[in-house]
Parts: C-alpha cells; sequence; structure tokens
C-alpha cells in the first residue's frame, strides 16, 4: 500500500469549495468538480491562518527537500492547506516548476517593449504549464481513494495526466480531437501509456464526453474544471513574483484556450497579494488566436460567453467554448486586465521571432508575444512597462508547424522569417560556395 493510503489526513474546516456563482460551499476534498447549480468551483483558502513570508519561501530555495525544490509545493500553504505536508502526502513530484525567467530585452526591441521577461513553462517536466496544476490534480486524486483519472485535450494536458498517472500507478484516459493535436503531445501520451480515445469532432465535443463518462464511471477527471488544477497552475505567478525578488511587474501576459491558466495566475496574485507577499498588483492581459476568441468577444462586448466553431493553427488553444470563462472574467476585472486577439500569421511571426532568440516556444504560447506587441502598438501596454510574458509549451511540442513555416508549406501564411534548410551535394567545394554566401 502507498504511502498516503497508509496516511490519510483530516481535512480542516478552515478551507473549502464554493461556488462561482450562487452561495453554496462544499467540503474541501469532496469528489465535484461543479455546484448543485452547475456552476464551476473554485477552492477558498483561509488566508488569515496563513502565515507564509518572503523570508520563509525564499529559504527555501536553498532547500533540499523535494517539495521544497518543487516550484509548486514550494508554496504548498496556498496551494493544498493540508497541515504539515509531508512528500508521502504528495501523489507525484517530479520537480515541476522551477522555470527560467528569461530577460527578454533582444525579443523586447522586436515587440516594443523596454524591460521584457518570459517566463518558459515548457521547461516543465513533459514540456508544458500543465505539470504545474496536475501534481496537484493526482493527488487530490489519491487522497479521495480513486485509482482512474481522465482528460479531454488538446496535448499538453493529456500528456502531463499521463505521465504523472503512470508515475502514481492510476490508470489514464485521454479524449482527444482526432487528427488535430501536435505529434509531440500525442506521442507523449501513448509512449506514458494512456488509453487515447481520438474523437471524431473537436476538444469541445471531446470535453462535454469526458464530463458525462467520468460521472458515470467513477473516474477522476483533471481538466482545468477540476479546482485543484488552479491550484497547482497559481504557482506560475508566485514563482515569478519570487523569480523578480518580489517586485511587481506592470503586466503578466498569457494565451486563453479553455481559461484555466488565467483564472489560476489571477487568482494566486490576489491571495499572495491579499497576505501582503506583494505591495501591489500587475495587470493581466488574455491572448486568444482570433480564430478561436470567445472570450476576447464576451470581454469586448460585455456579455455572457458564446461558443465559437474554433480554427488556428495554435492547436493548444483551438477551444471555442471554455469551461472556465466566468471565474476568468472575474479574475481579469480584478486585474483591471484585458483580452485581446492575434491571427495566425501574427502568432507565427512571434513563434518565428522567440525561436530565433534561442528560447523557443510552440505556436500557442507564442501568441503571448504576438498580443504584447499588439498592445504596445495600440497604446494599451506602455513601451517602457516592467512586462511578464508567459510561454506555455516547449517548441519540440509541435515539430511539425516549425519545419513548415520555415518551408513556406502552411497554407494561409506568409514565413515572412523563413529560415529554410539548403539542400546540397556531398561536394567540398559546394559546401564552401554556400557558407560564404
Ligand atoms: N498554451 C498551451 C501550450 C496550452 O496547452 C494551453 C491549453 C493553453 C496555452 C491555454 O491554457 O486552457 O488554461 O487557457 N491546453 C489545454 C490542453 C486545453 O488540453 O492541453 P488554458
Amino acid at each position: 500500500m502507498r504511502a498516503w493510503f497508509a496516511q490519510p489526513m483530516s481535512q480542516p474546516p478552515s478551507w473549502h469549495l464554493a461556488c462561482v456563482v450562487c452561495d453554496a460551499t462544499y467540503p474541501g476534498l469532496e469528489l465535484r468538480y461543479r455546484c448543485d447549480c452547475s456552476a464551476t468551483l473554485e477552492v477558498i483558502h483561509n488566508l488569515n491562518e496563513c502565515n507564509l513570508t518572503r523570508e520563509i519561501l525564499d529559504s527555501r530555495l536553498a532547500s533540499k527537500n523535494p517539495l521544497d525544490r518543487s516550484g509548486v509545493w514550494r508554496f504548498r500553504e496556498l496551494i493544498l492547506p493540508l497541515g504539515d505536508v509531508t512528500l508521502e502526502q504528495i501523489a507525484a513530484v517530479r520537480g515541476e516548476g522551477s522555470t527560467q525567467l528569461y530577460n527578454a530585452t533582444k525579443i523586447g526591441k522586436e515587440v516594443g517593449v523596454s524591460n521584457l521577461f518570459l517566463k518558459h513553462e515548457g521547461e516543465n517536466p513533459t514540456g508544458s504549464f500543465k505539470d504545474r496544476g496536475m501534481t496537484v490534480g493526482i493527488t487530490v486524486a489519491r487522497h479521495i481513494g480513486m485509482n482512474a483519472v481522465a482528460c479531454a485535450s488538446t496535448g499538453n494536458t493529456s500528456a502531463s495526466m499521463a505521465s504523472y498517472a503512470a508515475i502514481t500507478e492510476m490508470d489514464a484516459i485521454v479524449f482527444i480531437p482526432e487528427g488535430k493535436i501536435a505529434y509531440g503531445k500525442l506521442s507523449q501520451a501513448l509512449a506514458y501509456g494512456a488509453k487515447t480515445i481520438q474523437i471524431q469532432g473537436d476538444f469541445d465535443d471531446a470535453m462535454a464526453l469526458v464530463q458525462e463518462v467520468c460521472a458515470s464511471e467513477g473516474i477522476y477527471l483533471v481538466n482545468s474544471i477540476n479546482p485543484f488544477r488552479i491550484e497547482g497552475q497559481k504557482a506560475i505567478a508566485f514563482e515569478i513574483m519570487q523569480d523578480l525578488d518580489w517586485q511587481v511587474p506592470d503586466w503578466i501576459v498569457l494565451p486563453g484556450g479553455n481559461l484555466g491558466n488565467n483564472t489560476a495566475i489571477s487568482k494566486g496574485l490576489l491571495e499572495l497579494h491579499e497576505i501582503g507577499i506583494i505591495d501591489s498588483l500587475p495587470r493581466i492581459a488574455v491572448v486568444q488566436a482570433a480564430g478561436a476568441n470567445p472570450l476576447y468577444t464576451a470581454w469586448s462586448d460585455g456579455e455572457n460567453i458564446v461558443p465559437v466553431k474554433a480554427d488556428t493553427i495554435a492547436t493548444a488553444i483551438k477551444i471555442g467554448s471554455p469551461v472556465s470563462w466566468r471565474k476568468s472574467l472575474r479574475g481579469i476585472e480584478a486585474l483591471n486586465g484585458v483580452v485581446t486577439e492575434v491571427n495566425d500569421n501574427q502568432i507565427m511571426d512571434a513563434k518565428a521571432i522567440v525561436d530565433a532568440s534561442g528560447i523557443g516556444a510552440e505556436p500557442a504560447s507564442c501568441a503571448t508575444v504576438a498580443g504584447i506587441k499588439r498592445l504596445v502598438e495600440e497604446g494599451t501596454i506602455d513601451s517602457s512597462s516592467k512586462v511578464v510574458g508567459i510561454l506555455t509549451g516547449h517548441l519540440l511540442k509541435d515539430p511539425d508547424v516549425v519545419v513548415n513555416y520555415h518551408t513556406s508549406k502552411l497554407e494561409g501564411i506568409v514565413s515572412n522569417r523563413a529560415n529554410a534548410p539548403i539542400s546540397a551535394n556531398a561536394d567540398l567545394d559546394e559546401i564552401r560556395r554556400l557558407i560564404r554566401q
């Protein structure tokens, strides 16, 4: 028997789940993802009881305890307040987080910002930010006695879930839209041993199906509708603040798909501010692909989300009916945020800049940089602002799109920054000539 079964934790009454629409509350570790009124739920912490300080968090950076070295569990009191958390209580720790915050001056010059930083979440164990939420989601799955987990995914959630489930010896079932996820991500789900079901439909169809399947088959759902996934992803914001020595930037910019991540980052920032670890709040900007822009439309029109048929080259954010839109909009409002959209050509040109700088990221991540460029051009972001952009996934998640861009084979995209491979005979003179050109 694994350690987390041997040491059940009593649930302190001070934290709980709350509905984002009505007044209903539920116990912290209850198996549910929605309120009885069907709206989504969020974890409410008793922040009065949280005695974290900058000094405590900074001292953990020098620790050899794997929990302190994890860029998620280092902030454990604000993630899962389960008393004195021990390593045995966490289902799987893979050193998630602790990603690089790049000082991206060169990219900043291209997009018009003098003080640009890029937080590269592609440097997580499975190559995307999803690992931060997954270590928490899988831990909770174990605590409430589940043996199988499932998700619908545009690729990264499934890769992360498959890995963490394998480590924890849980069954993993993945629902993906057939032919619409990048090969790097599909390879990961298959390789880590998940049962991978390709749906004849899009992500939104897969998302609707997986919720039904989990409810009827007793499987734990680890999409970002799961409030504990959000708790783990808050650590991106915590870590950015710690990377910047707790000096708050003017803006945090990130892409939006199912809208879990911007919800998480807003929530984390508000909590960090409430307990006094940061003195002010940054503004947040969420960038959508123009072909998958229901949040942008809702935010611009001041209306509720109207689902769209999504289409974009950034397959990670090809989502037309985002689950977490209500929580997401609330967080954007609380941080005086904005929502923008960029088209596929702008995404791919921004990607070429990010890649050529030596950092590199997958297309959805580069919507961040394209979005910063647009917001600077429109005057929303001042060129002297301190801006942190989040790169959400690794360049190698989608190598096809890279090669097709640089060989000008992407339909409807002008490869403005192509770096095509050069064919040559195995002839020294010819190669010398090519090199000197
Ligand atoms: N960037 C990448 C690389 C992603 O994989 C995702 C989401 C997002 C941005 C958007 O984050 O959904 O929280 O707004 N990918 C999910 C998946 C949907 O299934 O991997 P979000």
